[in-house]
């Protein structure tokens, strides 16, 4: 299954996250694509939201990974992972993030760059389902997304 959005104000990630959020409410990883200021930070700041996250959404570029606690529904604690692939080039480097044990825990991953590692991410598929989106610039306030959903 593949939708296209044409988001030309950013309230618009809200209803699209919102959505998001309902459809994938255990585990799920965002696998995020698309160049330099397509607006990957800036959809996955609405998504947090949606989620229920309790703290703010950065970019985690130097950071490479940041973890946001998210209202919990059984009890037990769960996350919204944020990571950045941009600066690794390794996998082993790669591999230490273990993304695999997050999504087991019943939480959200959201990749940046995810095209970067796009073979090990589309593997972790038998653990929680897999939402690609490409972001693409088309004007200074417009960005094309395409959403496939990838489903076990
Ligand atoms: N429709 C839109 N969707 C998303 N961002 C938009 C839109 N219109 C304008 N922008 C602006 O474009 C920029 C997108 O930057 P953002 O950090 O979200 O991109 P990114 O894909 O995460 O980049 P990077 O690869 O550097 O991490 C922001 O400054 C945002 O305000
Ligand atoms: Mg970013």
């Amino acid at each position: 299954m593949q939708k296209v959005y044409f988001v030309t104000n950013e309230n618009e990630y809200k209803d699209i996250s919102q959505s998001l959020a309902k459809n994938y409410e255990s585990s799920a990883i965002f696998a995020l694509t698309g160049g330099l200021g397509s607006g990957k930070t800036t959809f996955t700041r609405h998504l947090g939201k949606a989620y229920g996250t309790k703290s703010t959404i950065k970019s985690p570029t130097f950071t490479l990974h940041r973890e946001h606690e998210i209202a919990s529904k059984d009890g037990q604690k769960h996350y919204f992972n944020h990571i950045d692939l941009y600066r690794i080039e390794k996998k082993g480097e790669f591999d230490e993030i273990k993304i695999t044990p997050m999504v087991k825990r019943e939480n959200i991953v959201v990749i940046e760059w995810a095209d970067k590692f796009k073979s090990e991410i589309m593997s972790m598929k038998k653990y929680a389902p897999i939402i690609w989106i490409h972001f693409e610039y088309v004007d200074e306030n417009t960005r094309k997304l395409t959403i496939k959903e990838d489903k076990q």
